[in-house]
Formats: C-alpha cells, structure tokens, sequence
C-alpha cells in the first residue's frame, strides 16, 4: 500500500514538538514504543515485501530496497528531536542525512548504501524489519538514540556490514543473537542498553576485533570460550555476571589489548593464566570481588600500561614485580586487604614519573596513608584465600581444607567467604570516586594503544565517515563510539 507521503510525519512533528527538549523516554513511551515494534514484526510475518510505489522511479534495485528501509525507519520514529530525517524524502537515497553512498563492490557502476550514521540525533524509535534490506551497509551506526524494542532477525541479512554500533540506546531483551549471523561483523558494540541475561558462548568464538557489552544486565558468568576470542578489546563492564574468570582467558594472548571486566561481581582467584596477556595494555578487574593473592605470573604483562586491581578482597602482597612491570603508567590496588607492598612501589610510580599508584584502603598500616582499621583488616586477612587451593575456575576446592568445621552442606559454587561478609564497608561496588567508568571518555593518558590490529574497513566503504560526529576515541580501539551522554533516568 503506497503509504509514502506519511501521515506520519505530521504525528513526528508534533511529537517533535513536545519532546524536543525532552532527552529520555518515559518508560510508558518506551513500552508503548516496543508494542510499535511487535505490531509492525506481526504484519511482516516472516516476510519484507518491497513496495513499488510508481512515483518514485529508482532504477538501482539497491537503492530502491535502501529507499524502502530508511523510509520504513523513518515510519518507525517517534520522535526526532532535531529533524534528522527531515530530507529523507524523494528518490535519491543517497542525499539523505546520515547516508553514504559508493559504488557497489560487484558493479563499480552502480551505487550502494554503505553506510548509516545516525550517531547522536537523539530519535526515539524502534527498528523495522526493513533494516535488513540494507544489504550493501559495511557500517550502522546508531548511537546515543532512543531506540527501544529489540534488534531485528532481519539485520543478518547485511551481508557486508562490519561496524555495528547500536550503543547507548534503550534495546531490551536477550543478547541479540541475530547479530551472531551477521557474517561480516567486525566491530560490535551494544553498550549503555537494557540487554540481559546470558552471553552466549559463541560470541567469542566469532572473529571479531571489540566487542563492547558494557553497562547492560547480563548475567550468568563468563563464558569459557573467552579464550578463544580473537578480539583486541573485550569489555564486559558494568553487568552482573558473576562467577569468575575463565583460567582460559591466557589463550587469548595473541590478540587481547584491553581487558575491561570492572564492576561485575566477579568472584574467585585471579586466575595464573592472566599473566600470560602479553599485549594486553589495559587490564581492569577492579569492583569485584576478588579473592587471594597476586599471582607470581602477573609479571608477564610486559605492556600493561593500567593495571586496575582496586575494589576487591585481594589480600596478600604487592610485589615488586608488579609495580617494575615496563610498560605501566597507572597502578591501583586500593581497597583490598593487602597487608604490604613493595617499598618501591609508592616511589616507582609518582606523578613526578607522570605516572600513578594508588594503595589506599588496605591494611598496610601506620607506613601508608589512609589504611583501614586493624579491626576491619583482622578478619579478612586471616580467612585469606589460597588460591593454589582452589580449582582452576576460582571455586573452592570441595570442602576440606577450606572449611573443615562445616559440612559440606553448600552446593560447590560458594564465593570464598572472607573478606565479602565479614567487614561490611570495603567492596561496595556501588561507590566510585576513582573510576568514572567509561562515561566521559577516560583521559586515556597513555596515548592509547593503537589497538593490536586496526580494524581495517575493508569493505567497500570508506571508513567511519562524519569524522566528526564520532567523537574522540577512548581506550585506543581506532573507532569508539560516542562515549554515552548519560540520559536522565539511565
Ligand atoms: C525538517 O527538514 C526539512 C528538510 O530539510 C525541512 O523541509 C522541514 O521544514 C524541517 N522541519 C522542521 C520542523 O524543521
Ligand atoms: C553494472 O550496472 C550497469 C547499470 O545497471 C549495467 O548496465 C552493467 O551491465 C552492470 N555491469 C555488470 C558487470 O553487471
Ligand atoms: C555496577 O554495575 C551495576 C549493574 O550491574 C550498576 O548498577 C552500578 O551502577 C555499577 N557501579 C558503578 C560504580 O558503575
Ligand atoms: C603479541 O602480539 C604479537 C604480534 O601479533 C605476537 O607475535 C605475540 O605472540 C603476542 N604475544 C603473546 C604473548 O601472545
Ligand atoms: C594515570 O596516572 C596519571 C598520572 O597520575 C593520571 O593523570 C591519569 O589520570 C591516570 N590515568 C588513569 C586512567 O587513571
């Protein structure tokens, strides 16, 4: 039904009009925006027909199924603050804000879509089905939106897309497996949503360069196929995962550069295999709850420059080692129960070296500054773990040694107890004063690593286009999205 010239532009005007000073949705508008998305997923049914409307002549069948997806995008906002589809109108797609053209990779002389950046134009909305009839689109680009609902099966249909950067917006439900089958994905970044749930294993198994999942609500542990990522990047921030992390993680040496897992209840040891993220530059575990003792192979990070420990229930020592790594700039290891460190340590690594050691709030006593209490440092430290005691994954080995006093009533997954229950203040993992975590871009002091292997856009495309809609990288991946502008209510 030729429903081109919309009506639903005046109902966008209006909206516009209302909201336009308004940042977030309501959950109310977001609820009612998901039922938008389901009554449009149930008159598809499993199809996408492409309307030929006769007024609009494109020869192109590229274009023309282009044209049909951004117009079905449009249909799809309820809001769009700053008229950013304002001149989506007519029959040359490739004139649209946002839309870049190039020649098609099988036909030099023929155009194709290659890339949408609507990064920051604030539209609320949700994703049609005819998303997937970009076929050409090497790049999405989404960003600091309002889209709600969920993204469609139908986006593995783009079979050359290879940046998705949906970040920042309000997509809800599982992990988003249809992305799983986008068969070119690269670069995958899915943070600042509602997403929830487990990660599914065969994430890590994709050949992919970053993978951004941070400020979501998964759940359910680190998949052990970590190890196999072929990924530069890999942030899990601020989720609630749980479990520890995987002693496979060490397989991942070849290509891992930063290592972000802040914030996500993490318990258990550190596992040995860490040590062995030789090109790892950023390695933050900090806000879990970790347990037991540096391990000794931690001197194999040979270019870490971060090295963020802070916030557990580490106890033990801060060894030299750790602290003449070569590489390192920034080191905390507050907020543990460490009874002593290196005297180095705090000389090493001082602002007149433009460097950082952080080490307050352990139990370091009288020779530190701004130590915890003898009385809150007791019991944690003598309920330390021994982390050769424990099996690989950082579990407890089955009740012996450990807890000799009590049955092993306890299913096997119990978090060493020490520190966690006994002293109530330490690991909230609710306060932040020394980790702004991803919200501004982190001043990355070290000029960021050009990450291990630059994601070359080697579609057809060009790269990121819009240079400067992108914004300043963050933690050295060559393209960052946006860092999140924090909406009221998030
Ligand atoms: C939106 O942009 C279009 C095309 O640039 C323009 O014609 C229209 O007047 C604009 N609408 C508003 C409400 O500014
Ligand atoms: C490329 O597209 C043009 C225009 O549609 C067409 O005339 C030409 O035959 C195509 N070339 C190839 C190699 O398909
Ligand atoms: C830690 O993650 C939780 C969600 O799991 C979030 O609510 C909380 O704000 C995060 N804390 C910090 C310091 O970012
Ligand atoms: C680090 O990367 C280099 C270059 O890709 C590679 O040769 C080396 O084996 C990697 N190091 C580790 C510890 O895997
Ligand atoms: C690292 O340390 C320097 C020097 O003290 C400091 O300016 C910078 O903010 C620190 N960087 C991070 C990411 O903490």
């Amino acid at each position: 039904m030729g429903t081109l010239p919309f009506s639903p532009l005046v109902v966008v005007v209006v909206f516009s009009l209302l909201f336009s000073s308004c940042f977030a949705l309501t959950s109310h508008e977001a609820a009612a925006i998901a039922r938008r998305q389901l009554l449009n997923f149930e008159q598809h049914g499993d199809h996408v027909h492409i309307d030929i409307d006769i007024k609009i002549r494109i020869s192109n069948p590229r274009l023309l199924a282009a044209h049909r997806a951004l117009h079905a995008l449009k249909e799809a906002l309820y809001s769009d603050p700053t008229n950013f589809t304002g001149n989506w109108v007519g029959p040359d797609v490739c004139s649209y804000n946002g839309v870049l053209c190039v020649p098609s990779l099988d036909n030099q002389s023929v155009s194709a879509v290659a890339s949408l950046d609507m990064n920051g134009a604030d539209v609320a909305g949700y994703l049609p089905r005819e998303i997937g009839l970009l076929a050409d689109l090497a790049v999405l680009h989404l960003n600091s939106n309002r889209f709600c609902g969920v993204i469609p099966e139908e986006i593995k249909d783009m079979a050359q897309l290879y940046e998705l950067d949906v970040s920042n917006n309000r997509l809800v439900g599982a992990f988003p497996d249809p992305v799983l089958r986008v068969p070119k994905l690269s670069y995958l970044d899915i943070r600042f949503n509602d997403f929830e749930g487990p990660i599914p294993p065969e994430l890590f198994l994709k050949p992919y360069d970053a993978i951004f999942l941070n400020n979501n609500r998964f759940t359910s542990g680190i998949p052990h196929t970590i190890g196999k990522s072929t990924a530069s990047v890999i942030v899990l921030a601020n989720n609630d995962l749980g479990g520890c992390i995987p002693a496979s993680i060490g397989q991942a040496a070849a290509t891992l550069d930063q290592f972000i897992f802040i914030n996500n209840s993490l318990i258990g040891c550190l596992p040995v295999e860490s040590g062995l993220l030789g090109n790892a530059t950023v390695f933050d575990v900090s806000h879990n709850l970790l347990t037991g003792t540096i391990p000794p192979t931690l001197d194999g990070l040979t270019k870490v420059e971060q090295l963020d420990l802070s916030h557990n229930t580490f106890t033990g020592l801060v060894p030299r080692y750790i602290c003449e790594l070569p590489a390192l700039t920034n080191l905390s290891v507050s907020y543990n129960f460490f009874v002593g460190e290196d005297a180095k340590c705090s000389s090493m690594l001082d602002a007149k070296h433009g460097k950082s050691f952080e080490d307050e709030a352990n139990c370091l006593g009288s020779a530190r500054p701004m130590q915890r209490s003898g009385g809150e440092c007791a019991p944690a430290v003598s309920h330390s773990v021994d982390c050769s005691k424990t099996k690989p994954c950082g579990w407890p080995a089955p009740a012996q040694k450990l807890a000799p006093k009590r049955a092993k009533h306890s299913p096997p997954p119990q978090p060493p107890p020490p520190a966690t229950v006994l002293s109530p203040a330490p690991p909230a993992p609710v306060l932040s004063p020394p980790s702004p975590v991803f919200s501004p871009p982190p001043p990355t002091t070290s000029p960021p690593p050009p990450a291990v292997s630059p994601p070359p856009p080697i579609m057809p495309p060009p790269p990121p286009i819009h240079e400067a809609v992108i914004l300043p990288p963050i933690l050295g991946s060559r393209y960052q999205s946006p860092p999140p502008p924090q909406f009221a209510g998030y």
